[in-house]
């Protein structure tokens, strides 16, 4: 994995607002490392942004593709079920923090309500990997869906937040009506935290296979959604369980994991940051 990359999944994610979790970050990233590996380039982009915290992570993995940024920004008035807060300079700001620059990032200031395929497709190009975060309705969702699949590469893969959230059920249910449309083409294979992945069901094999073996301690199980296998990957992070609360206890854990606190802790010391 290139340094600025590391570097912002180790810091970035963690100083720029947003939505992502850590696991879900690194993933995300051996994924987009796993199709370029496999011979699948192209173009990438992010419906939602906010300020940028998953954008810039797929703008360093993809080595500075062509990429598009859909948000509404300002226009909140456009943002029906108030699902974050866009903010344009933020935005700007934290991605030539990360990434240096602005080169290959397309702002598109609109609801992705109004976005047709053809306009991403003059703009970028067909993409290696997109990501659906913008207006969490079921409306929304479906319609970011069917958008995100026409502008896609055969082998491509869309992310998509929140299915699992129970704050945004309208997520799920039009994922659900993506999903049981025998005219749309994107299936679900895989989990991470609070990201559901999809793909046309002829790759997730190939995709699968590639992703697994460097994955392999966080697999937690393989499940069905839809008639389709996807496969549950899982950060297994140390939680104290309920009642760690005297020291011997603390220190039975410090031991069992002792590398996950130590980086734990360097985090929080502000030199590190
Ligand atoms: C949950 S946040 C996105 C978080 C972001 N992906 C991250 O990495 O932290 C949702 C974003 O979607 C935007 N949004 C809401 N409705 C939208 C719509 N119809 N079209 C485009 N963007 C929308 C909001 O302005 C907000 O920035």
């Amino acid at each position: 994995m290139d340094t600025e990359l590391k570097d912002y999944i180790e810091r970035g994610i963690y100083e720029v607002h947003g939505w992502l979790e850590p696991y879900s970050a690194l993933f995300i990233a051996d994924l987009i490392e796993i199709l370029r590996e496999s011979g699948t380039k192209g173009a990438y982009g992010e419906i939602g942004v906010h300020h940028g915290k998953l954008f810039i992570l797929l703008k360093l993995a993809t080595q500075n593709a062509q990429g598009f940024a859909i948000d509404v920004f300002d226009d909140q008035h456009l943002n029906l079920d108030h699902s974050g807060l866009g903010n344009i300079d933020k935005f700007k700001s934290n991605i030539i923090k990360w990434s240096k620059s602005l080169n290959h990032v397309h702002v598109i200031k609109r609801s992705s309500l109004d976005v047709q395929p053809e306009e991403l497709l003059n703009l970028v190009g067909k993409c290696q990997f997109i990501s659906i975060d913008g207006g969490h309705t079921e409306i929304c969702t479906l319609s970011d869906l069917k958008l995100a699949e026409k502008v896609l590469l055969p082998d491509g893969v869309v992310v998509i937040d929140d299915c699992f959230n129970e704050q945004w059920p309208d997520v799920a249910t039009g994922i659900a009506r993506y999903c049981t449309d025998d005219a749309t083409l994107l299936r679900p294979f895989a989990i991470s935290p609070n990201k559901l992945y999809l793909a046309r069901e002829d790759v997730h094999q190939k995709i699968l296979s590639n992703i697994k073996p460097s994955h392999t301690k966080h697999l937690s199980r393989e499940n069905r959604m839809f008639g389709h296998n996807v496969w549950i990957f899982h950060p297994n992070t140390v939680v104290a369980p309920p009642g760690t609360e005297t020291m011997d206890e603390v220190l039975r854990l410090v031991r069992a994991y002792p590398m996950r606190f130590l980086k734990h802790a360097i985090r929080r010391i502000p030199l590190f940051k």
